[in-house]
C-alpha cells in the first residue's frame, strides 16, 4: 500500500520569533511511518518539528503550520491507499501574524485567534479520498464515546484513542495506551511502548485496507 502518515505538533506562528504549539513528540506517527515501512509498504511522512529521526525507507515532507500540512494532505492524498492521522495539529492560530518582534508594552496582551482547517474532516468529503482512513483522538474523558462521534464525524474506519490525562502514557512519552475504535465494535490494547504497538496496529489497518478492497 502506498500511506501517508501525519505526526507531531504544527507551530503556527505570532511573529518571526515566537509561535503556538503543543506537546507533541510525534513519537506514535513516527513509530506508525517505521511499522509500515518494515512491513513492505510505501510511506511518505507529513511531519511538523520534531527532533526524531525519519524512518528508514520512508519520504518524508517537512512542515511548520496547520495550513502548510493541510496542503500537503491535499497534494499528495490523492495517491495513497490509507492515510494514518497522527499529528497533533493546533485548533487554533493567531489571526494576525506579525511582519516584526511583537514589542513588550503594557502588562497584558490580548491574542486572538481563529481555527485551523480540519485536516482529517476535509479527506473524505473535501479531497474526495476514497481509501482506509484513521485517525487519533486525544481525550481525558469519555475514551470511547468521544472517539466514537469522531469516527463518525470524520468518516474514518479506524480511531485510535488515548487518555491524555493518564500519567506516563501518551503525549511525549514511549510509552501509549490505546483504544482502537471500529464502526462495529471496540478493542483495547494494553500499555506497551509505541514501537510495540505501531505494528500491532499496521496490521489492523492491513485487515481493514484488504476488506474494503483498497
Ligand atoms: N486533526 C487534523 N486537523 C486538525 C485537527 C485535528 O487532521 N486541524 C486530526 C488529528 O490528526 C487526529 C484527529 O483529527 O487524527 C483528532 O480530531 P479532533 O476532533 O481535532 O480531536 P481533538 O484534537 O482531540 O479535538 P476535540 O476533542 O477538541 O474536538
Amino acid at each position: 500500500m502506498r500511506v501517508l502518515v501525519t505526526a507531531g505538533p504544527t507551530r503556527e506562528a505570532l511573529d518571526p520569533v515566537r509561535y503556538l504549539t503543543n506537546r507533541s513528540s510525534g513519537k506514535m506517527g513516527y513509530a506508525m511511518a517505521d511499522a509500515f515501512a518494515r512491513a513492505g509498504h510505501r510511506v511518505l511522512l507529513v511531519s511538523g518539528p520534531t527532533v526524531l529521526a525519519v524512518p528508514d525507507g520512508v519520504d518524508f515532507v517537512p512542515i511548520e503550520s496547520a495550513a502548510e500540512m493541510f496542503d500537503a494532505v491535499q497534494r499528495h492524498i490523492g495517491r495513497m491507499d490509507a492515510a494514518v492521522f497522527a499529528a497533533a495539529v493546533a485548533d487554533s492560530r493567531p489571526v494576525e501574524v506579525c511582519d516584526h518582534k511583537i514589542k513588550k508594552t503594557g502588562e497584558t496582551l490580548t491574542l486572538e485567534l481563529v481555527r485551523t482547517a480540519d485536516i482529517l474532516g476535509a479527506v473524505r468529503g473535501g479531497f474526495g479520498f476514497t481509501g482506509t482512513l484513521v485517525g487519533f483522538a486525544a481525550e481525558t474523558r469519555d475514551l470511547e464515546a468521544n472517539a466514537k462521534e469522531k469516527l463518525k464525524r470524520k468518516g474514518c474506519d479506524l480511531v485510535i484513542a488515548n487518555d491524555v490525562s493518564k500519567p506516563g502514557i501518551g503525549f511525549d512519552s514511549d510509552r501509549n495506551e490505546v483504544l482502537l475504535v471500529f464502526p462495529d465494535h471496540v478493542e483495547a490494547l494494553p500499555e506497551d511502548e509505541k514501537h510495540h504497538l505501531a505494528p500491532r496496529i499496521v496490521r489492523e489497518i492491513e485487515r481493514i485496507a484488504a476488506e474494503r478492497g483498497t
